[in-house]
């Protein structure tokens, strides 16, 4: 977009009406935050939903498949968020693809709701895959739009924005997963659809009053002839994959075991091919080429801290339901509650922490050492779990509290790194290339949850020592190396703080 466009749109949004920043921030922030609410509430019922026994209303997969199946499932979700991009970004901008997006989840959602089987429950994934690509990423590359380059509220916008995912991540476990668990699976599905409905209609009902005209078109609409181009040569990929699978099926070489593999290949072939075309790209100045290389280690450690950060959902999941005590005075608490606690810790920090960087100013770390911080508190969360481990014996079940303060040592991590990583990529990208720094910042997610898809398989309440161990200190030596490297880093990132 130019630079006359960007300023047309930022003039079409009102720029008061909603904590002091623009309008069209209360439709996004709510926009998202039903989204979440749907996302993350399907999430909490989810793996148990799958390792249920049928008699439990569950679907009855051995507990390691479905650990396996919720990792591929994340990955994938933040994969189909380069799709997501690319189509609002070429074809038909961001608005749509929000309004679409949120389509396909509701659908998704939907479907889950319907008591059943195997097959419907692998459809809702791909519906929400698909959904979840073009809302996610879209509805977050909307907020940069509501502000001007040289505003100081964007910042603040963005943190805002955060909070809205948050809360949303907050709440879901307590409705969904409580209805879920200790009602009718399906039931909680429901409103997980019906979150996204309200969400919809959040969307539709303030977007053109409060958005003007950000993300009505595409930045970088294809032309005639690339369009017939694409559309043929995407036809064809269609139906050789369909082919593909097919014949994969049919002769039994497309086994679960082959695709989570499958996976954990695109989970760094994607990265790389980024980072190869930025590098070579002759757009990119050799300013530019060097911030890439420190971006790389950067990705890096981002990938091992959301495979232990997203680890709450799976390992520490099933850690709540099969190894914790769940009846305290009377009450028996759903293990799905859990999952609100990583939220409600981002939230209740995520000031303190905004506090302490303007405290420190000048003599706050640098980014790649925030990054490394982010590293250590992961690797303490997993190794805090050795406690309870030796302390039971190996198999009682363990105080609740172990998993709280787990949960509390990785959200320290994550402030150190996911909102400056964001704001990291953002500046490290090629400016030629800075639509795409979202999906960038994505695909370290999907990565770090393609690795998990591998690792979740060996997890058994017999070698959680092991387990927790191996994983949490690797964090930990990865995080030294890290902090180390830093000087180094720092010298190829060309100034940027
Ligand atoms: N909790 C984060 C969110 O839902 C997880 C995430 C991190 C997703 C990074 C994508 C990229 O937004």
């Amino acid at each position: 977009m130019s630079q006359l466009d960007k300023q047309k749109v930022v003039e079409s949004v009102p720029q008061r009406g909603f904590f002091g920043h623009p309008k069209g921030l209360f439709t996004l922030f709510f926009t998202e935050f039903w989204e979440r609410f749907s996302y993350y509430g399907m999430r909490a019922i989810l793996l148990f939903y799958m390792y249920y026994e049928v008699s439990k209303g569950g679907l009855g997969l051995p507990e390691n498949l479905a650990l396996a199946i919720m990792s591929i499932y994340g990955s994938l979700v933040y994969m189909s968020g380069i799709i997501g991009g690319w189509l609002a970004d070429r074809v038909f901008g961001t608005s749509k693809a929000v309004f679409y997006g949120g389509v396909f989840i509701m659908l998704g959602h939907i479907v889950l709701a319907i008591p059943g089987n195997v097959p419907l429950f692998f459809t809702s994934m791909v519906l929400i895959v698909l959904g979840t690509g073009l809302l996610k990423p879209n509805v977050s590359c909307v907020v940069g739009d509501l502000y001007s380059e040289a505003d100081n509220r964007r910042d603040a916008g963005f943190s805002i924005f955060y909070m809205g995912i948050n809360l949303g991540g907050l709440i879901s476990p307590l409705i969904v997963g409580t209805v879920g668990t200790e009602v009718d699976f399906h039931l909680g599905f429901s409103l997980a659809a019906i979150g996204m409905f309200i969400g919809l209609l959040t969307f539709l009902l303030t977007r053109k009053k409060n958005l003007g005209l950000a993300g009505t078109y595409p930045l970088n609409p294809l032309n005639a002839t690339e369009k017939k181009r694409l559309s043929i040569m995407f036809t064809a990929a269609a139906i050789i994959i369909a082919l593909f699978v097919a014949f994969g099926l049919y002769t039994n070489v497309l086994t679960l075991p082959v695709f989570i593999g499958l996976i954990g290949i695109l989970g760094f072939v994607i990265p790389t091919i980024y980072f190869v075309v930025m590098y070579r790209s002759n757009k990119t100045s050799p300013k530019e080429k060097s911030r890439i290389l420190a971006y790389i280690p950067l990705f890096l450690a981002a990938v091992m801290f959301w495979a232990i950060q997203e680890q709450g959902s799976t390992i520490l999941a099933s850690y709540a339901d099969k190894r914790t005590e769940l009846s305290i005075a009377g009450f028996t608490l759903s293990p799905a509650l859990f999952q609100s606690l990583n939220p409600l810790f981002v939230i209740l920090l995520a000031p303190v922490f905004a506090w302490l960087w303007v405290k420190l100013g000048a003599k706050q770390p640098s980014i790649p050492r925030k990054f490394s911080f982010g590293l250590l508190f992961a690797g303490l969360s997993f190794l805090v779990m050795l406690v309870p481990a030796y302390l039971s014996g190996g198999t009682g079940l363990v105080s609740p509290l172990w998993l709280v303060l787990s949960y509390f040592i990785v959200v320290l991590g994550e402030l150190c790194l996911s909102p400056v990583g964001l704001s990291a990529t953002t500046k490290l990208a090629p400016a030629a290339f800075s639509a795409q720094t979202m999906s960038l910042w994505f695909l370290s997610n999907a990565a770090g949850q393609a690795v998990n898809a591998q690792i979740v398989q060996f997890y058994r309440v017999e070698t959680e020592v092991v387990y927790f161990g191996v994983i949490g200190g690797l964090a930990i030596v990865l995080g030294i190396i890290l902090y180390l490297l830093t000087p180094f880093i720092r010298k190829f990132m060309q100034g940027v703080h």
